[in-house]
């Protein structure tokens, strides 16, 4: 497996094709030819190949994630009453508002993402964000840390995020300050990860929420298969119909290039490559994700 992770590094690194984000200015100083690919089987066992030890900031790989803590905390139908579960077909920052009640289509979308950070039971913003690092830790195994120039970064840069937020509370649907819900959210974007943390956390995700590693119960299996289910719908935004169509896997990507992809019962998957498309996904992380999932057979449909 390893062999066939390396193979398949080596093969596309020749595409060279996508952009850095430049939004958030300090993910453009990251080197652009980073590529990092890893695969976390459910006995245990981290497969990797190029730069899938090099951290990068998880940025909407952090949702799928904070959405199985607040289902987890809440259960879906208060959940569900909050935040909606259908694909919006449009890209990660835009208005995609219930009209009226202001709640958002997705918790994918960054509207949605926002909101679901605010429904995590934690007294105040620092005990809420202390609660996400500790789940997302115990999703990837180890504790952690906060890239402390992105989170000023974004602070500084952030302001379409806080629009979508005003406009939420305007309506009614965020219930707690705008600067409270996007602290948090901003601090789970700026966590950092490696690829191969990554397939662990999405490895946890295809054993039911029992990280394969440390053997710890992080969500309950029902938690799991939902937020399986909103990543195969909604994890691509935008792109979300044509990469189930090709690659056929729950996935979620990042502006920082990370993409996590679970083959349920079987692996997960941890790509990185800064490069995006003009959806915002890793270039190099979908051409990979396309070639695994023809090569594994790994298409649920
Ligand atoms: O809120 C933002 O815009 C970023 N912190 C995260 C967006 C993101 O990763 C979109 N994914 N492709």
């Amino acid at each position: 497996m390893s062999a066939a992770l390396r193979e398949l590094h080596d093969s596309l690194l020749s595409e060279e094709g996508g952009t850095l984000a430049t939004y958030i200015p300090e993910l453009a100083r990251v080197d652009p030819a980073l590529f990092g690919l890893a695969l976390a089987t459910l006995d245990g066992r981290v497969h990797a190949a190029g730069d899938a030890d090099v951290p990068f900031t998880l940025q909407s790989i952090s949702k799928p994630f904070v959405y199985a803590r607040a289902l987890a905390d809440l259960g879906l139908e208060a959940v569900l009453s909050r935040v909606g579960a259908e694909p919006s077909g449009e890209a990660f920052n835009a208005i995609s508002l219930e009209p009226g009640t202001g709640r958002p289509s997705n918790p994918m979308v960054n509207a949605g993402a926002i909101l679901t950070t605010s429904l995590v039971s934690g007294d105040g913003p620092a005990a809420r964000f202390e609660r996400i690092r500790d789940t997302l830790s115990a999703f990837a195994g180890r504790r952690l840390e906060l890239d402390e120039a992105v989170l000023a970064s974004e602070l500084e840069t952030g302001d379409r995020n806080r629009a979508l937020a005003y406009l939420m509370r305007n309506a009614g649907a965020l219930r707690c300050e705008v600067d409270e819900a996007l602290d948090v959210y901003f601090r789970q974007c700026a966590l950092l990860a490696t690829a191969e943390d990554v397939a662990v956390m999405a490895a946890t995700l295809a054993n039911g929420g029992v990280n394969p590693r440390t053997k710890e119960a992080v969500v309950p299996g029902p938690v799991a298969e939902h937020v399986l289910a909103l990543m195969a719908s909604c994890g691509m935004y935008d792109g979300a119909g044509e990469w189930l169509l090709r690659v056929g896997l729950p996935a979620k990507s990042g502006v920082s290039g990370g993409i996590v992809a679970v083959s349920p019962g079987q692996f997960g998957i941890g790509l990185f490559s800064p490069r995006l498309d003009v959806r915002g996904n890793s270039v190099r992380g979908v051409a990979a994700s396309r070639v695994l999932a023809e090569r594994f057979q790994l298409h649920l449909m």
